[in-house]
């Protein structure tokens, strides 16, 4: 498979995290539902078919009569078609129950009534597609294989504010899915990646101060998790973002810029920073364009605040973080004048109206 852009890599210390954090959240908040407590793989296969359209509670009392009128992949073989489209009736999209009842024939013919136990063998029966084939695999035997459902994009793309709509990203998609899932717990794994998407991530108004993944989440970090996954119907993100860094020297004064007086703004002050690339963090970006604009080196702390940053025709979002300087003197290489100056001088230079709100935070820290 191609290999993720540089922007989506998640390195090994992030993904232990990214499993040890929904695995604790999946054993305290995990939804109890009755597919969970099996391990027969038809029972587990009959409750991803009508999940793949409709939700948990809808699928709850079919699902259950289901079982008791065929509780076996044979009893389902044989029923006759009348019979299979009857306890599906009201579920919709009857092309599912056409498909597992071929399904249960094909099983029962060409496999002595097993289902099969690799994911070739799950995808050629009828209406078993890869992530159908994975949450059954993982559910039923604990193998390690991952699952991309609608739930499951949308909780990807915000974690590595994908750029694109998932249907544009779908081998990056399926790659970050294998690579997050949990070798060990692959079964609890998948089922907490879906719970996350159900009940936390949720297409609107997640619920972010409540999610295992927040502290990693890049469209968290960029306040864009409203705004993600994007749509197909292309809508470019709303703005770009800016990374904006407040670097204290040794003595604790702050390190600002001059604008190139022929810019927007031109010849103002304000605290340098730049524009954060598609799939960059925060952090990163910070720490590149201080090193691309000034030449110094610096370690990016804690969040200061977002904020909108109004021009005349449109908004822009900073991120401020408190910076410190690592080393290197620094350098105009892309503005007019840098100085060092004590926090108490700040308001003696001309500021666009954004920067002087950073100002007044930097003020109200201890
Ligand atoms: N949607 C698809 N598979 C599911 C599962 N196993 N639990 C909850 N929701 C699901």
């Amino acid at each position: 498979m191609a290999k993720l852009p540089s922007s989506f890599v998640v390195t090994s210390s992030v993904v232990k995290d990214l499993r040890q954090s929904l695995l604790a959240w999946y054993d305290r908040h995990g939804r109890d539902l009755p597919w969970r407590r099996s391990r027969d793989p038809y029972a587990i296969w009959v409750s991803e078919i009508m999940l793949q359209q409709t939700q948990v509670k809808t699928v709850l009392p079919y699902y259950q009569r289901w079982l008791a009128q065929f509780p076996t992949v044979e009893a389902l073989a044989i029923a006759d078609q009348q019979t299979v489209l009857k306890a599906w009736e009201g579920l919709g999209y009857y092309a599912r129950a056409r498909n597992l009842h071929r399904a249960a024939q094909q099983v029962v013919e060409l496999h002595q009534g097993q289902f099969p136990e690799t994911i070739e063998g799950a995808i050629a029966l009828s209406g078993i597609g890869r992530t159908t084939a994975g949450g059954i695999l993982s559910a039923a035997f604990n193998q390690a294989v991952p699952i991309l459902d609608g739930n499951v994009k949308r909780v990807l793309s915000r974690l590595v504010a994908l750029d694109r709509p998932p249907s544009k990203a779908l081998p990056q998609l399926w790659q970050l899915s294998t690579q997050v899932l949990d070798p060990d717990r692959p079964r609890d794994f998948n089922q907490g990646l879906m719970d996350l998407g159900a009940t936390c991530c949720t297409r609107r108004q997640p619920n972010c101060p409540a999610c295992p993944w927040q502290t990693h989440c890049r469209a968290y970090d960029l306040n864009l998790q409203s705004e993600l996954p994007m749509s197909d119907q292309r809508n470019p993100l709303p703005h770009k973002q800016i990374g904006v860094a407040v670097i204290q020297g040794d003595n604790g004064d702050i390190l600002i810029d001059r604008r190139r007086k022929e810019g927007l703004l031109g010849g103002l002050w304000e605290f340098p920073g730049g524009k954060i690339e598609p799939g960059e963090t925060v952090e990163a970006c910070i720490r590149r364009e201080i090193q691309e604009e000034l030449g110094i080196d610096i370690e990016v702390g804690e969040k200061v605040m977002s904020l909108d940053h109004a021009y005349t025709h449109f908004k822009v979002p900073l991120h401020v973080h408190l910076c410190r300087h690592l080393s290197g003197d620094p350098q105009p290489i892309e503005c007019d004048e840098v100085r060092w100056v004590a926090l108490g001088d700040l308001d003696q230079y001309p500021f666009p109206k954004a920067n002087s709100q950073i100002i007044a935070a930097l003020r109200t820290l201890p």
